[in-house]
This record gives structure tokens, C-alpha cells and sequence, in this order.
């Protein structure tokens, strides 16, 4: 059944919700009431300056104070004291617990790697209309810890709120080196992002798998109005699945970011971000985002699509023996793709 899974791996279609603005509104009273319910695990935001305010001037402080409120509870547990050398947000639907469990147990768990420097996973979720999985999600993060929720909608058009949000809240309440943005079905190897990381030698970095000269599509899944954004190409910029800012990068991007000056396709806007911050995007080796016959290559840093437990395993799997974590297994390790007829 295996070839079954690989060939469906990239059919999968993100279905998309037209709500109306009733709806919408009811929503928003609701969102209120759970802010008050989950005060127990938020953390005052305001009163957790990292940085010093002064860096920022009144309008960006108004405008981060508004990015922030929109997150209905933060339940991650942070070390304080601690500079993380990478901090890892991982855009993920609320509806994706099966996802985010597959990643605390398997390339998640620090247990697999060798590294002892310091790294943080966050799960950015929003809502939906589901009030049971509002509720379900408040106990996943009073268990798990590993939680950022968000009062707007669980939609492919708004996954850029989400990118702004889970930044400005990271470079607010965080202290750390470097910040990797992933998906909740992108593996990745924990061992070589460090590594990746450490050799980083500029302030202001972006890499990942660099997109030059994309056309601004008006029509589709990935459509952008011309009221959205105006020019024909995007600036270039990093497939969303995973790329990897400093925080000299994310600092600058956050003082750029509005909600209200937004376009749908994430990771073209955090080009778009880039360029206007004047930094430089910068193709990196690892970053394999169109790797559907799931592919296994030593130097992996992060692979997508990884929506199959078994491809994830796969990959974790051949990471651990290249690492010495598992035993040598000589049958596994002649296999290139977990989808056989992929290689
Ligand atoms: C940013 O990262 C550098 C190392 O790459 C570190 O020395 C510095 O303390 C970090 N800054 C903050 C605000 O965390
Ligand atoms: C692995 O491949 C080599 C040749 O590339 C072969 O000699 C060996 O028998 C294979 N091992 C297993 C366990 O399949």
C-alpha cells in the first residue's frame, strides 16, 4: 500500500470557507469569551518585554500591540534566561493533532539528536467553527505547552497573519539566535539545522529554497488581486515549508508588518518583507520542499511534503543511523526514497 500513500501525498487539497460576516462576528464575541476562559494560561504579554522598547517607535508599538492581540492564549513554556539557538514555528490547522503529535514524538523529541544547543517548537494555530475543537486545543496546550492560539480563521488566505503574528510574538517574548519557519508537514533534521545555524556569519539572513522571478498569479488556489499587490513578480523568496531568518532579520521584518497591508501567499510575503528591510534572500542546500518520493539525503535539513507517518519515519529513521542514534541497518539504508518507484 505503500506506492498508494507516496502517489496521494501531493493530491491533497487545502479545501477553502467563505464565512459570512455574521458568522464572522458571533465568532469574534466568542473569541473574547475564550480569551477571559483561557487567561489561566496566557501569559501577560505586555509585561514580558525581552526588548527594550525604546528601539521602537510609538506607531510600530501600537501596530505590534495589535499584531499581539490577536493571540487568544500563548501556553509555551520558555526558559527565560535562555538564548535559543533556533526557535522553530511551525504553521499548523488546529484540526492537525495527528500532525503535531507525529512531530513531539518523532523528529521533535530531542531524544533523536545529538545536539545539546538549545531549540523551541511552536505550534501556531487559529480557529475554526468548531467550538469542540476550540476546547480540544485548550487541553492539548495546558498538556503539551507547545501552543499559540489565534482568534482569526483557520484558512489557506490568512496563513500570512499567522506568519506576522507568531514573529512579532517570537521577537517579543524570546530571546534567540535564529528562527525557522516550517509547516506541521515538513520533517526536519534537528542535528543539521544546528550545524546550519552555527556556520551562519550575517546579521541579517534568509535561507531556504529560494524562488526567483515568480508570476503573480490572478487566478486559481494562489491568486493575489492586483488590489492585494500590485507588481507582476514577486521579489525572491523562500519556500514556506521551511526557512530559516536571524534575529536581526526578524527584528527588522516586524517593523515593517500590518495586518492591514497584507497579501495571501505567506512566503512570498515574507520576500516581499525582506526586500523592503534590505535583506538578502540566500539559496541554501537542504531545503528540499518538493521532495514528494521522500527522498532521504544525508545533508537534509528540511524536507516537505511529510504528511505520511511513514515517509516521517522513514526520514527520521536514516537521519538516527547517520547519526549514530540507531543501529546500522543495511536493507533500510539502500533505499534512497520511502516511495520506491521515486528512485
Ligand atoms: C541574536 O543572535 C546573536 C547570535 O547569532 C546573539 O549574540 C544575540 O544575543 C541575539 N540577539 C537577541 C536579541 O537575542
Ligand atoms: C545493499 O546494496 C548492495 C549493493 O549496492 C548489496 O550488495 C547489498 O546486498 C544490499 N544489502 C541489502 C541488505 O539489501
Amino acid at each position: 500500500m505503500r506506492s498508494i500513500s507516496c502517489a496521494k501525498v501531493s493530491n491533497k487539497k487545502i479545501s477553502v470557507f467563505l464565512i459570512a460576516s455574521i458568522f464572522l462576528m458571533s465568532i469574534f464575541f466568542y473569541g473574547t469569551m475564550l480569551k477571559n476562559t483561557f487567561s489561566f494560561i496566557s501569559t501577560d504579554i505586555e509585561n514580558s518585554d525581552k526588548n527594550p522598547s525604546t528601539t521602537l517607535n510609538t506607531i510600530n508599538l501600537a501596530k505590534e500591540s495589535e499584531i499581539l492581540s490577536h493571540i487568544i492564549f500563548d501556553s509555551i513554556e520558555t526558559d527565560l534566561e535562555l538564548t535559543y539557538t533556533t526557535i522553530i514555528v511551525i504553521s499548523s490547522h488546529v484540526d492537525n493533532r495527528n500532525r503535531r503529535n507525529m512531530i513531539r514524538e518523532t523528529w521533535g523529541s530531542i531524544f533523536n539528536w545529538v545536539t545539546n544547543e538549545k531549540y523551541l517548537i511552536v505550534f501556531v494555530v487559529a480557529r475554526t467553527t468548531n467550538a469542540r475543537a476550540m476546547i480540544e486545543i485548550a487541553d492539548e496546550a495546558k498538556i503539551r505547552r507547545d501552543i499559540l492560539y489565534l482568534d482569526i480563521f483557520e484558512d489557506f488566505y490568512l496563513l500570512t497573519k499567522k506568519v506576522i503574528i507568531a514573529l512579532t510574538w517570537a521577537n517579543k517574548k524570546i530571546s534567540f539566535k535564529t528562527l525557522l519557519k516550517g509547516d506541521d508537514d515538513t520533517y526536519m533534521h534537528l542535528d543539521n539545522i544546528i550545524k546550519f545555524v552555527k556556520k551562519i556569519d550575517v546579521t541579517d539572513g534568509y535561507f531556504g529554497n529560494k524562488i526567483s522571478n515568480a508570476y503573480v498569479q490572478r487566478e486559481g488556489k494562489y491568486q493575489v488581486s492586483k488590489e492585494e499587490l500590485e507588481k507582476d513578480f514577486y521579489n525572491p523568496y523562500c519556500s514556506g515549508g521551511g526557512f530559516i531568518l536571524t534575529n536581526s532579520s526578524v527584528h527588522k521584518m516586524i517593523l515593517l508588518f500590518d495586518l492591514n497591508k497584507i497579501f495571501r501567499i505567506d512566503d512570498a510575503f515574507i520576500g516581499e518583507i525582506a526586500f523592503q528591510a534590505g535583506i538578502t534572500v540566500t539559496q541554501a542546500d537542504g531545503f528540499f520542499m518538493y521532495n514528494s518520493g521522500c527522498k532521504y539525503e544525508k545533508n537534509v535539513i528540511v524536507s516537505h511534503p511529510n504528511k505520511d507517518p511513514e515517509c516521517n519515519n522513514f526520514l527520521l529513521k536514516r537521519s538516527l543511523i547517520d547519526n549514530g542514534k540507531l543501529l546500522r541497518d543495511f536493507k533500510l539504508e539502500n533505499q534512497s526514497c520511502f516511495c520506491k518507484n521515486a528512485c
